[in-house]
C-alpha cells in the first residue's frame, strides 16, 4: 500500500505490439505492478457470453457490466483479478473471447467500470498499465506515457506463437493475422476512448527490436527520478 500518490507508467498499442511482455519487464526493474487492462475486457466479454449467449446488444452488456464483480489483489509484482475467488486465467484467451471483446469494449457502461476499476487500482502504488486508453483516457496525466506498434505480420505472429504455446489455439497466421486486423479497427473506430496516438506520447515502433531493446527505450525515456 502507498500513501503518496503514485507513479504510473502508461503504455498503449494494438494487440501484439509487445504491450505485455515490455510492461512486466519495465515493472520488475523499477517495482511498479503490472496491470494488463484488456484482462478487464476480457472478464466482462466472458461473463456477457456466460449471462447472454452473444454479445451483439449493447444494453444487455450494459445490465451485466454493472454486475461484474471482481477483486483486486497484489501477487508477484503485478495485479490480479479474482472473480468469484478465481483467476480465471486461460478461458480469457480463447478465439471467442478475442472475437467479442471488441465489442463489448465499444460499450460506455463497460468502459466507465473498467476505469474506475483502474483509477482504484492506485491504493496498491506505483503501476505500470497497459491497454488502448491509458494514456489518453484513464491516466492521461502522466509523464511516462507510450504508444507501442509493430507491423501487422509481425504481431501476429507474436500471437499465433503464443496460443500454440499456451495450448489456447492452433490457427493459422493468417486467421490470426484477420481477427488481429478486425480488432484494430473496431478498437481504432469506436467512439468512446478509441486507440490512438496521443500528443506527447513517446512512440515505439518494435517490429525490428528485440524486447531489451524496447525495454531499454522505455527506461530511457523515463522521468529520471523514477529511476533511482
Ligand atoms: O489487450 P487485449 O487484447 O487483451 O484487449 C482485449 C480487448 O479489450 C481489445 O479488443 C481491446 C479492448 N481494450 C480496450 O478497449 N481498452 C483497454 N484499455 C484495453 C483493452
Amino acid at each position: 500500500m502507498s500513501n503518496k500518490q503514485s507513479r504510473i507508467i502508461a503504455i498503449d498499442g494494438p494487440s501484439g505490439s509487445g504491450k505485455s511482455s515490455v510492461s512486466k519487464r519495465v515493472g520488475a526493474a523499477l517495482g511498479f505492478l503490472h496491470v494488463d487492462s484488456g484482462a478487464l475486457y476480457r472478464i466482462m466479454t466472458w461473463q456477457c457470453l456466460k449471462l447472454l449467449g452473444d454479445t451483439s446488444n449493447p444494453e444487455e452488456i450494459e445490465a451485466v457490466s454493472r454486475k461484474v464483480q471482481v477483486d483486486f489483489a497484489a501477487k508477484d509484482g503485478a495485479v490480479i483479478y479474482l472473480v468469484d475467488g478465481e483467476e480465471p486465467g486461460n478461458v480469457l484467451r480463447t478465439p471467442e473471447i478475442n472475437r467479442h471483446a471488441s465489442a463489448v469494449a465499444t460499450v460506455k457502461a463497460v468502459r466507465d467500470r473498467v476505469t474506475a476499476w483502474l483509477r482504484e487500482m492506485t491504493r496498491f502504488g506505483d503501476l505500470i498499465v497497459e491497454g488502448r486508453d491509458i494514456t489518453t483516457a484513464v491516466f492521461p496525466e502522466t509523464p511516462a506515457r507510450f504508444y507501442l506498434e509493430a507491423s501487422a505480420e509481425a504481431r501476429a505472429e507474436r500471437r499465433r506463437k503464443e496460443e500454440v504455446e499456451k495450448g489456447i489455439a492452433n490457427q493459422s497466421a493468417e486467421e490470426v493475422k484477420a481477427s488481429l486486423l478486425a480488432r484494430d479497427k473496431i478498437d481504432s473506430s469506436r467512439k468512446y476512448a478509441p486507440l490512438k496516438k496521443a500528443d506527447g506520447v513517446t512512440v515505439i515502433d518494435s517490429t525490428y527490436l528485440t524486447l531489451d531493446q524496447v525495454v531499454q527505450t522505455v527506461m530511457d525515456a523515463l522521468p529520471a527520478e523514477w529511476k533511482r
